[in-house]
Formats: C-alpha cells, sequence, structure tokens
C-alpha cells in the first residue's frame, strides 16, 4: 500500500502498557525447544535486548546455554559474545546461529498472541469434588462421593 512496514510491534506495546508480558515457555510443542532443559524464548531476551541496547553494542551471556540471548542479540544488529560450561550446549547455540544466518532457525514470533485453548484443557477428577469447595471446583451436585 505504499507504507513502510512499521518496526512498533503493537502487541510489545499493548504489553508494555499492561506492565505484563505474556511470553510462553519452551516446552516440547515450542518451536524453538532443543535438549536445554531451562532454555530461555528468543522473545524474551530479544525484549531486553531492544529496550537495552542499541544497534552495534556487545551483548554477554557469561551462562548462555544453547544461544537464545545471542540470536537475540543477533536479530537487531548487536554483537554478542557467549559461554556455557557444557561443550554440548556451546554447539547447538553454534548450529542454532548458523540456521539463524541461513534463515531456517525456527523462531516463535514475538507479536504472536499467545494461544488461548477453547474450552476445557483438563478435568478435576470427579473424588476431589466435596461439598464446601464448590469455590473451587464448581458445582458438586449430583457427584456421589463415598
Ligand atoms: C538457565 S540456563 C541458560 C539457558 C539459556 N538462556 C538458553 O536459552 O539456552 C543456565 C546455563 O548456565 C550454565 N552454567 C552453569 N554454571 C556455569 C558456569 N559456572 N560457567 C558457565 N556456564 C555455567 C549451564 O550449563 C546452563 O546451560
Amino acid at each position: 500500500m505504499g507504507k513502510n512496514p512499521s518496526d512498533i510491534w503493537d502487541i510489545v506495546v499493548e504489553q508494555w502498557n499492561e506492565e505484563v508480558w505474556e511470553i510462553p515457555q519452551v516446552k516440547a510443542a515450542h518451536p524453538e525447544k532443543t535438549e536445554h532443559p531451562a532454555q530461555y524464548p528468543i522473545e524474551l531476551v530479544e525484549r531486553c535486548v531492544l529496550a537495552l541496547t542499541n544497534e552495534d553494542d556487545w551483548i554477554l551471556d557469561p551462562y548462555c546455554g544453547v544461544g537464545s540471548s545471542l540470536i537475540a542479540g543477533l536479530k537487531h544488529d548487536r554483537k554478542v559474545i557467549g559461554c556455557d560450561k557444557e561443550a554440548r550446549y556451546i554447539e547447538i547455540a553454534k548450529s542454532r546461529m548458523k540456521a539463524f544466518y541461513n534463515g531456517n532457525l525456527p523462531m516463535r514470533p514475538i507479536e504472536r498472541e499467545l494461544y488461548k485453548p477453547q474450552g476445557k484443557v483438563s478435568k478435576v477428577p470427579d473424588e476431589w469434588k466435596v461439598r464446601g469447595f464448590e469455590h473451587i471446583y464448581g458445582d458438586v451436585s449430583g457427584i456421589d462421593i463415598r
């Protein structure tokens, strides 16, 4: 439409005003998941990179794991240094950075809304539903607990 794309993400501005960042953890179904058990979402570090640093600044992560902070920095033209005591995490960090430069690193986009499941995702077992706890479990009438 003849307009340059914006470099301001509405969702980030909205969440900044609400003072709450809604970012899913890196679990099994997350596109960024590697074997690291405590991996950060790139998007989390990305917001700090944008808020606290400028283009060409250096970012040092002395506990970089599989390199999420490094990728967040590279995404925004920062220079990055990382170290980790586990050589295998460094290898994964290096291959993620290569994939980033090749344009094929899976990343959750910063502007994607949090997935809100429709309906109930879990069910309270009937044996937990006892009178006196309706405020937690809802209507318990009709449940026969012996
Ligand atoms: C919470 S994880 C960081 C995960 C990282 N942000 C990511 O997204 O992959 C902490 C990391 O610190 C590393 N670590 C712990 N003690 C360390 C030390 N003394 N020197 C360097 N790395 C260390 C661990 O191996 C682990 O990968």
